[in-house]
């Protein structure tokens, strides 16, 4: 069936592009109609009506309403009442709006490998991603590749030339860690600059549950079999292993998850001299093999000094510690950090997106470049324009931010506060995914057909790459967009977050290539607006407000601490209005502030940028406003995962984020005509820029 349609189009330089497609669907007729007259015009469309209605983005806006509820009452409802993810979604773990685009990434990449022909010309990606998946690993690899660096007790029976410093060394050029997790950061008092921090283990795989401790130790006995123990003396020595583990583990004090002290970085010269008997200086020397290091002695290290000290009291107590028993826990450490055997039994899903995510760690740039591709399409253009729209969005909001800094009464009458905040504002980037550059080394040799192999080739490399980043950074300060831009190049992630240290909004790709960003192919450009302001306009509006959130202004326009640069009388003035955030209706408000601050003070720019960009171009029809809250809400749908992670509990409920930040809106409940006295219109506004 065909028919024709009138509709008017502000005048675009896109138009023509909606074009190619040849029939085109329109528009969000059901729910917008709703709103009475249309003041169509201007473009004839032909449309079919069989035409692939999934494909038309704007529908499924409209599908994962339910308009049933009143959107006075629960919005959050009212705009997700009918989002679920489909089954497959689930298996690939989408629990919510953006663990679906997550989902949907996956289940993309997993499709495009099921499909690569065996006949096809080699494909790195395919090829690692083949192997994982057949699952024939061998402990063996992992052990052999370790012996060629010292010996080991349980493999050459002579303990008398156990050298556990070359041992951690050499575990840690795989990537994998041992007595102590060694990790390449930013140099949190300097943040151009990464260096070296020396944290007690995370003891992951013990956990802290009898339960946890009996499944790791089973483990490793499991482990150990395969190495040739007998079952008897293997499961005495897993035995001794996690006992060994939780000795280490008693080395911490009672509360580390509570306190996370930073000390000063300090050199590594000054740090052997204080922990002598763990010969650090040797084994950095071990570590940085090949890299064009210099003075080993100079590098800056933040160390939890009180663990290693007890460590090395550990260490040294006459028969504390087995030889043993020490080289075999250390030479399991490889095998267990790359989950030798961990999936074997699982679900294929769950072995999917284990794969998928040794992928992304990595192989991130081909696997970017992969997805880019298979979410894009072929032509360059494609994610060229997605980068382009990101940008305009970012300069967008920034520009909404200086104008309500400009006439905030926050800095009455203190111009140099002010001019501090706009400078920061201004001097703020946008850090989007390099996905062309080459890293250093990265990836560079051909995989062999060895699953084993290529894992520890490529986990070396990546090691490599870490350190050289600080070696040479060591003298020079370095560019800043480096390490941030190692994660905004994570292909799976879906989380945009700023940077305090660098005063920078980092995009990942996840997010860049989500379908939130997509040009609707199907709507009109007022609609296209509203969309990407109301979802993406919100998020990246969300992370530039925490510049100037309670922690964020606490530092300034470069990211440096600066504390005191805010005279007393502004942050009294940001105080009185940040405490309407601590009202009744925010659960957890002193914990969750900040976040409850930039949700909605970013909406509010994006809001306002919105509104600027309709006025802008003359346009007045109010549709696009509720289609701004509804896009809004979209990012919000399902829930957290039960299980949350590190960070989580910083942030409210995805209902509550959804409401509670709406009722701060005068206008949303004006165009969704909300009385006074309904559920989401309480009598506290709260607004601080
Ligand atoms: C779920 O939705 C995706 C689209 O994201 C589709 O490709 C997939 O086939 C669907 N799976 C099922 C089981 O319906
Ligand atoms: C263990 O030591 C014995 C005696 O020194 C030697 O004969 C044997 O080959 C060694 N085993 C291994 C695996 O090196
Ligand atoms: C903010 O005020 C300054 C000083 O009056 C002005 O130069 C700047 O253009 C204003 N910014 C915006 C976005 O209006
Ligand atoms: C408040 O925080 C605690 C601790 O993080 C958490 O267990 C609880 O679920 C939170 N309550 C709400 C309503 O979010």
């Amino acid at each position: 069936m065909k028919m024709k349609l009138k509709l008017k189009l502000p005048r675009s330089n896109c138009t023509g592009t909606w074009l190619l497609g040849g029939l085109l669907l329109l528009l969000g007729l059901h729910w917008h109609s709703a709103l009475g007259k249309e003041e169509h015009e201007v473009l004839l469309l032909e449309m079919d009506s069989d035409a692939d209605a999934d494909a038309d983005c704007q529908q499924q806006m409209k599908d994962d309403m339910d308009t049933t509820e009143s959107a006075c009452e629960n919005f959050h409802e009212y705009a997700c009442g009918n989002w679920h993810p489909n089954s497959s979604q689930r298996a690939f773990g989408a629990h919510d709006m953006r663990s679906q685009w997550a989902a949907v990434h996956k289940q993309r990449l997993v499709r495009h490998f099921s499909q690569v022909s065996s006949s096809a010309e080699p494909d790195q990606l395919a090829t690692f991603y083949g192997n994982c998946m057949s699952g024939q690993q061998s402990v063996r690899v992992y052990t052999e590749a370790l012996e060629r660096r010292t010996y080991w007790p349980l493999l050459s029976n002579d303990s008398a030339t156990f050298d556990w410093v070359a041992a951690s060394a050499g575990l840690r050029r795989f990537g994998a860690q041992g007595l102590w997790r060694l990790k390449v950061q930013p140099n949190w008092q300097a943040a151009d600059q990464s260096i070296f921090y020396l944290l007690p283990p995370s003891f992951e795989m013990l956990g802290s549950s009898p339960i946890s401790e009996f499944l790791y130790q089973r483990y490793l006995k499991s482990l150990l079999l395969e190495l040739g123990l007998r079952v008897r003396r293997a499961s005495a020595l897993a035995a001794q292993l996690v006992d060994f583990e939780q000795s280490l583990r008693q080395l911490l004090p009672l509360d580390v998850e509570q306190t996370l002290v930073l000390r000063e970085p300090q050199s590594l010269g000054q740090l052997e001299q204080q922990l002598p008997q763990l010969q650090l200086r040797r084994y950095f020397d071990l570590l940085l093999q090949g890299l064009p290091s210099g003075a080993t002695e100079k590098l800056l290290v933040v160390a939890d000094l009180e663990y290693l000290s007890r460590l090395q009291r550990l260490l040294q107590r006459p028969h504390s510690v087995d030889p043993l028993v020490l080289s075999t826990w250390l030479l399991l450490k490889l095998p267990a950090h790359v989950e030798l055997h961990q999936y074997d039994e699982d679900p294929l899903k769950v072995r999917q997106r284990h794969c998928l995510e040794r992928l992304s760690i990595l192989m991130p740039r081909q696997l970017s470049q992969l997805l880019v591709r298979l979410s894009l399409g072929e032509d360059p253009a494609a994610y060229e324009g997605q980068v382009v729209r990101a940008q305009r969005l970012f300069s967008r909001l920034q520009a909404q931010f200086e104008r309500q800094l400009n006439e905030t009464d926050v800095f009455e009458a203190d111009p140099s506060t002010q001019t501090l905040a706009i400078q920061k504002l201004r001097n703020m980037r946008l850090i989007l995914p390099q996905i062309e550059a080459e890293a250093p080394g990265a990836g560079a040799q051909p995989l062999s057909g060895n699953y084993d192999e290529n894992l520890l080739q490529l986990s070396q490399s990546r090691a490599l790459a870490e350190f050289r980043l600080v070696v040479d950074c060591q003298e020079k300060s370095c560019d800043g967009a480096q390490p941030a831009d190692r994660n905004s190049l994570n292909p799976l992630s879906v989380n945009a977050y700023y940077r305090l240290k660098q005063n920078a909004v980092v995009l990942p790709l996840g997010l860049l290539t989500a379908p939130s960003l997509e040009r609707c192919r199907w709507i009109n450009a007022m609609d296209q607006t509203a969309r990407l302001s109301g979802s993406m306009g919100s998020i990246l509006g969300h992370e530039m407000v925490h510049a100037l959130d309670y922690d964020g202004i606490n530092y300034d326009a470069s990211g440096q601490l600066s504390n005191g640069q805010w005279p007393p009388r502004a942050i009294i003035r940001f105080g009185l209005r940040a405490a309407c955030y601590l009202g009744s209706r925010y659960s957890n408000a002193t914990l969750t502030i900040n976040e409850n601050i930039a949700d909605s003070e970013g909406l509010r720019l994006a809001f306002e940028a919105y509104r600027h960009q309709r006025t802008h171009r003359g346009v007045t029809d109010p549709r696009g406003l509720k289609t701004f809250f509804v896009a809004f809400a979209q990012n919000w749908c399902g829930s957290a995962p039960s299980s949350r992670g590190a960070g989580a509990g910083q942030h409210a409920a995805h209902s509550e984020r959804v409401n509670n930040v709406l009722g701060n809106f005068p206008e949303f409940l004006e165009i969704f005509q909300c009385k006074a006295g309904s559920q989401m219109s309480p009598p506290d506004k709260c607004r601080i820029w």
